[in-house]
């Protein structure tokens, strides 16, 4: 219930009418019985007025979407480490006058492989996509595992840049980048798939990335894509048997990884939290 001591968090972007995150916060905040309201607002081309007007509303933090995660920056005073290195961020907090930077986009995705056990050190990871999502994960990924990833892309050059970023950062570790025509999954030594691509959400709900063929048995897929929940390029990995993840455990792991930054605290038990969303979600 909104009182006169309930305070605001909330989400900036462009077009964030559509977004489940104002659910999946306000549920999350009732689950803990935390006296916060989280709202979605559309900024059209002003970051700069609202920012600032924010800092002076007693506010405690904010999510940032598409298209403000990297011109937010210039507002921020302190970046944690992996939002400095990726020079993206999803989520700040106004602390003592201060604006504080972070990234949990990757770091829901880290947490969502966790959540199912899902051991990552030594593995091979193949990442299918180059854009801001595939870069917020392999960022994430290598910031807390050491696996080897490798990046195809329809456009080869974009997964040569991100790539080349990943290489400066992580400089002992192995990163590997294709044209994703180029794929060649014979005998296929990946243990983990991630489609970071559009394909499968509206209006290519029909397409798939690449063909679930040549894998090993073990090997986990996952997708980023949660609308709709069950993505073909999980539906035909679950006909051959293959463990799957679903996109909407990362946007929720993200929302709940931002609510520690927030309010300085660990959820007792997260994935408790977690499966309390997914409960009432409405999944389609
Ligand atoms: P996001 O922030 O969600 O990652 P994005 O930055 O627009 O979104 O990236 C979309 C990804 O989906 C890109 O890797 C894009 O490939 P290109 O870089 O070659 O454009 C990929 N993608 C989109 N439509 C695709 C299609 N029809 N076939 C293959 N890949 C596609």
């Amino acid at each position: 219930m909104i009182d006169d001591k309930t305070r605001l968090i909330g989400l900036i972007g462009e077009d964030t009418r559509k977004t489940s995150s104002p659910f999946i916060h306000n549920k999350a905040l009732e689950i803990v019985a935390k006296n916060y309201a989280y709202l979605a607002f559309d900024v059209k081309d002003n970051l700069d007025k609202v920012i600032n007007g924010l800092k002076y509303m007693n506010i405690k933090g904010l999510n940032i979407t598409i298209p403000y995660k990297e011109e937010v920056i210039g507002y921020i005073d302190e970046l944690d480490e992996l939002s400095n290195m990726m020079k993206s961020v999803n989520t700040i907090k106004f602390d003592n006058g201060k604006i504080k930077g972070f990234n949990t986009d990757g770091l829901g995705f880290y947490m969502s492989l966790k959540d199912e056990d899902i051991d990552l050190k030594n593995k091979n990871i193949l990442i299918l996509g180059a854009g801001g999502a595939a870069r917020g994960i392999a960022f994430a990924l290598s910031f807390k595992e050491n696996s080897n990833i490798d990046i195809v892309n329809r456009n080869y050059k974009k997964a040569q840049a991100l790539v080349l970023d990943l290489r400066s950062n992580f400089k002992d570790k192995e990163f590997k980048f294709n044209a994703i025509s180029n794929l060649n999954l014979k005998n296929s030594k990946y243990d983990i798939v991630i489609n970071t691509t559009s394909l499968g959400m509206y209006p290519n709900e029909n397409k798939t990335p690449i063909l679930i063929d040549g894998f090993k048995s073990t090997c986990v897929f996952c997708d980023i894509v949660y609308k709709p929940h069950e993505t073909l390029f999980l539906k035909e990995a679950k006909k051959k048997n293959h463990k799957i993840i679903y996109g909407i455990n990362m946007l929720i792991y993200q929302a709940l990884l931002a609510q520690e930054i927030w309010f300085d605290y660990k959820f007792e038990d997260i994935n408790l939290v977690k499966e309390g969303i997914l409960k009432d979600l409405k999944l389609n």
